[in-house]
């Protein structure tokens, strides 16, 4: 090997030494900041988004928080949004993996940024039930952090499947499968929502939630790297004032998807004041 052969070879080492003791320097101690995000699903009106906004806005908020109305509500919400300073950011629920076109009923992501969406709920299991594939999800995954969307992906296991003791196979291929091929997963979410617990009123144990969360921490870690570290991952089914304290104590639940407790004001914001 000549002298300069070696120089770059020691160089390239000392590079790949220190980039790897940075990058397990992040995964260990950088802190996730909680996100709490409300799926108001198909509920709420404009007189019943005015009075929560009203009562939203003596909430003090130190958390990220997202709110997904129904989409014709987007574009007030994020009227919203500007007047009262961004005290949340605007999700949508759902989003086409196409620009445009003939797909009669649906929205683009590019439509989604239009009206000042930043993040969109992809892969909730009240969709996977109408049918949507984790190829379809894939490719909306892909098309939303293209056009500069946050995806929030929902993963989780049936009630049946946890019987089976298949949550773990099944939240990992739906990972692997929304996420193939994406090199840089730094500005994806994930949302574990156990089937079972949506609008069930029984939420998993904290415990329980923690281990898959834990897991699916380790798959993003094994194909994603460093980023692994810093994935904020939500839990969703039944989150409500009453355990969202037991939630945010769990050292891999970065935050809550809620469906119907945010739908008041005042439920949310304790459940967002859990996180503080
Ligand atoms: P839930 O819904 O809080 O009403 O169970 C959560 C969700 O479906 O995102």
């Amino acid at each position: 090997m000549s002298q300069t052969m070696l120089e770059s070879y020691i160089e390239k080492m000392v590079r790949q030494a220190v980039t790897s003791s940075l990058s397990n320097q992040l995964v260990t101690n950088e802190k996730i900041k909680p996100i709490v995000v409300a799926n108001w699903k198909m509920n709420m009106n404009l007189d019943s988004i005015s009075e929560f906004v009203y009562d939203f806005s003596k909430t003090n908020v130190p958390v990220d928080v997202v709110i997904c109305p129904p989409a014709p509500y987007l574009y007030v919400l994020n009227g919203w949004q500007i007047k009262l300073n961004a005290l949340f950011s605007i999700g949508a629920q759902n989003v086409h993996s196409e620009s445009k076109g003939a797909f009669t009923g649906d929205v683009s992501a590019e439509q989604l940024v239009d009206v000042g969406c930043e993040y969109v709920i992809i892969g909730h299991s009240e969709r996977r039930a109408i049918g949507e594939t984790n190829s379809f999800i894939h490719q909306k995954v892909k098309h939303a952090l293209n056009t500069g969307l946050i995806p929030i992906l929902c993963v989780g296991e049936s009630e049946e499947e946890r019987k089976q003791q298949k949550t773990n196979v099944v939240v990992e291929e739906q990972i692997l499968s929304a996420l193939q091929n994406i090199q840089d997963i730094s500005r994806v979410i994930i949302a574990y929502e156990p089937v079972w617990a949506i609008g069930t009123g029984q939420s998993a144990a904290p415990e329980q939630a923690q281990e898959v969360h834990h897991f699916i921490r380790s798959v993003l870690s094994k194909h994603f790297g460093v980023t692994a570290g810093r994935t904020p991952i939500l839990y969703g089914g039944s989150a409500k004032p009453e355990n969202a304290k037991e939630f945010s104590a769990m050292a891999d639940i970065n935050g809550l998807l809620v469906g119907g407790a945010s739908l008041k004001a005042g439920d949310f914001s304790k459940i967002i004041q859990a996180f503080c």
